[in-house]
């Protein structure tokens, strides 16, 4: 799907499929236990093996989400929460994606491409044929289970297969999209929203007071306590501003000639990059871009969709907009209200709220330059 132009037929069939199935209400309502019993192993591990201990939150997040993922997507886990060792399925994706995110010349010169002069194209093909064995080997298991019937995504996908709407291949690159698409963006949005909140005490209380206020001695929340925490998800949404997970578009075409940026025109056919991170930074629209101002979405009305005129597009725009924004408001909702509640957060032995370094490294995901380091302290034993 991230490679397809939006004209493909199997680019709207597969759409239509993310809209209708898997992240209509009914789909994500199908997969919503899976979510939180994934979040409460997380809380449950964080507990068992790091209290009160410096963890490194990026890493810890990024394996829950890892199993959070493969259960929606096929109901198993692919990290062991108990090991300190990358697994398969981690390694597979790292290498590719570093892989695919190194200069390459042939991007710059395309008469190049076919020499693959640094074998970045060779590199990535190994990897991604790595990637499809692991979705073969787990599509067969769930093909050997005979008839049984699984709500995840792949259940959905196995149904429309034997409808011949899709074939085994584009089911396989489709649940690799959403792997790629969907774990590192969530993971880094919870530490971001970590980050900021330990920089800043006093937004961080008025957090955990709404939490305290709404949850009480509930010790896990579920998904739909969400709604009853609008601070929270006003943090969210200046996360999502100032430190956009996905901080470019993927690369859409101009459709039509006559649109110009900045007094240059875009021909029709142009691949146009667009800087979600820029726009959402910029001073025409908003006021004092740089500070970490959760109230300034009190009372607005905007929702993660975005408006125009405010130009707030943490999930792109347009018929390419992300497809898994439902999916992945819920998740970090929901994981954010769970470690807020179940831990008091701090900062490692020595380190003050401003010590937090908030410098961004600009990439195809936004990293942290320094990756947040913080002790979690159950709040219950
Ligand atoms: C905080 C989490 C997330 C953020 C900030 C985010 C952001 C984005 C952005 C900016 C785009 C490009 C949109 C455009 O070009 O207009 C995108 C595309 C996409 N996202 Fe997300 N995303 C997140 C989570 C997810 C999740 C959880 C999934 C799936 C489970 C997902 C699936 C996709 C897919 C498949 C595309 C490609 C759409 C296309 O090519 O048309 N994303 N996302």
């Amino acid at each position: 799907m991230l490679w397809l132009p939006a004209i493909s037929p199997v680019f709207k069939r597969l759409r239509a499929v993310c809209n209708n199935h898997l992240f209509s209400a009914r789909g994500l309502d199908a997969t919503r236990a899976m979510r939180e019993e994934k979040v409460r192993e997380l809380v449950g591990c964080l507990r068992d093996r790091h209290a009160g201990q410096v963890v490194n939150v990026g890493v810890v997040m990024l394996s829950g989400m890892f199993n959070l993922m493969s259960n929606v997507l096929f109901s198993e886990d692919v990290i062991d929460l108990k090991s300190d060792d990358a697994q398969e399925l981690e390694r597979l994706l790292n290498d590719a994606i570093e892989e695919i995110t190194k200069p390459n010349l042939s991007d710059l010169f395309s008469l190049l491409s076919k020499l693959d002069l640094q074998g970045h194209g060779r590199n990535f093909a190994l990897y991604i044929k790595k990637l499809y064995d692991f979705f073969d080997r787990v599509i067969s298991r769930r093909q050997s289970a005979g008839g049984e019937k699984n709500v995840d995504y792949l259940g959905v996908l196995l149904q429309l297969h034997s409808e011949d709407q899709f074939s085994l291949q584009t089911i396989k690159s489709f649940i690799l999209d959403l792997f790629v698409a969907g774990t590192s963006t969530t993971a880094l949005t919870v530490e971001w929203t970590l980050a900021e909140l330990l920089r800043h005490p006093a937004v961080m209380s008025k957090v955990r007071g709404e939490l305290q206020e709404v949850l009480g001695s509930k010790e896990h929340p579920d998904e739909s306590d969400m709604d009853k925490l609008p601070y929270l998800r006003t943090v969210v949404m200046e996360i999502m501003r100032l430190h956009p997970p996905a901080p470019l578009m993927m690369p859409h075409l101009a459709m039509a000639d006559g649109a110009e940026v900045g007094g240059f025109p875009v021909p029709k056919g142009t691949k146009v990059i667009v800087n979600v991170w820029a726009i959402m930074r910029d001073p025409a629209s908003w006021e004092q871009p740089e500070a970490f101002m959760p109230e300034r979405f009190l009372g607005t009305g905007l929702d993660f969709r975005g408006v125009d005129a405010r130009a707030f597009v943490p999930f792109g725009a347009g018929r390419r907009q992300c497809p898994g924004m439902p999916v992945a408001t819920r998740s970090v909702m929901l994981i954010l209200a769970s470690l807020l509640h179940a831990f008091e957060w701090s900062l490692p032995y020595g380190m003050q709220p401003c010590d937090v370094d908030v410098r961004d490294r600009f990439g195809t995901s936004l990293n942290m330059v320094t990756p947040l380091k913080a002790v979690p302290t159950p709040v219950w034993h």
